[in-house]
């Protein structure tokens, strides 16, 4: 359970976030909104990533304001950019690198790390120089290095982007079966279109949330105000 309360942030003087409360339980949460307005910083205040300037933010009964590390055990974060999560030069090290404060006895890295590798279709690449991977395989390995934490959520912030039709199509699916909660960040409509909960955010604000099949349109309907033809 994700909660906000009376959630603001400011950048400076820029209001960014204004006035949020949400309870967020539905296993696949959507987040659309145009450029700049707020769809990051509201992601990224689930991780504690970013700490509201006002109000607060709770996963699990955690405050992200005052146990940070304690929740970002629990919330995995995908960004948009894979190469700004790779840390390790192989790709198996790479993933091993996310069990590090687990204590986990060596043969107990070296199994979960192979598990991991293989669900995300990185075996044969587990000695590789990780920045040598394509833009997909890199993402791939993003996931792999995150979800092998196995957190309660994951939030992902435009995770396809840079991808082409067919990896983001993989990246998808494998995050459209995932166990997790899932917060998902997208400027791909189709993709939350179908989705029981998608909140659109417009100037910092949620200007509406509920099914997609609702919230979509409503958004694609606000965008298209103030466009002259
Ligand atoms: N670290 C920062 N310092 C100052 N301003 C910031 C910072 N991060 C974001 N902003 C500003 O906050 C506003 C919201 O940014 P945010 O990244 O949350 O938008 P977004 O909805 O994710 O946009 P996009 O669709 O382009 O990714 C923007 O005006 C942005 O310039
Ligand atoms: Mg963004």
């Amino acid at each position: 359970m994700i909660r906000f309360t009376g959630v603001s942030h400011s950048y400076g003087d820029r209001a960014v976030l204004a006035d949020i409360d949400l309870e967020l339980s539905e296993p696949r949460i959507g987040v659309i909104g145009a450029n700049g307005s707020g769809k990051s910083t509201l992601a990224r205040t689930i991780n504690g990533l970013v700490v509201p300037e006002h109000g607060c933010v709770g996963v699990n009964g955690l405050d992200t304001a005052r146990q940070g590390r304690e929740v970002r055990r629990q919330v995995g974060f995908i960004f948009a950019d894979p190469d700004t999560q790779i840390v390790m030069p192989t790709v198996a090290e790479d993933v091993a690198f996310s069990l590090r404060r687990h204590r986990l006895p060596r043969a107990d890295v070296a199994a979960r790390v192979a598990a991991a590798l293989a669900r995300f279709g990185l075996a044969e690449h587990a000695e590789h120089p990780a920045h040598l991977l394509s833009s997909g395989q890199k993402q791939l390995l993003a996931l792999a290095a995150v979800l092998v934490t196995e957190p309660q959520i994951l939030v992902c912030d435009e995770p396809t982007t840079l991808l082409d039709l067919r990896n983001a199509e993989r990246v998808h699916r494998l995050i459209a079966g995932l166990d997790q909660q899932v917060v998902l960040v997208t400027h791909q409509l189709a993709l939350v279109a179908d989705w029981d909960r998608v909140l659109v955010v417009d100037g910092g604000r949620i200007v509406a949330d509920g099914p997609g099949r609702l919230t979509v349109p409503a958004y694609i309907e606000l965008m298209s105000q103030g466009i002259d033809t």
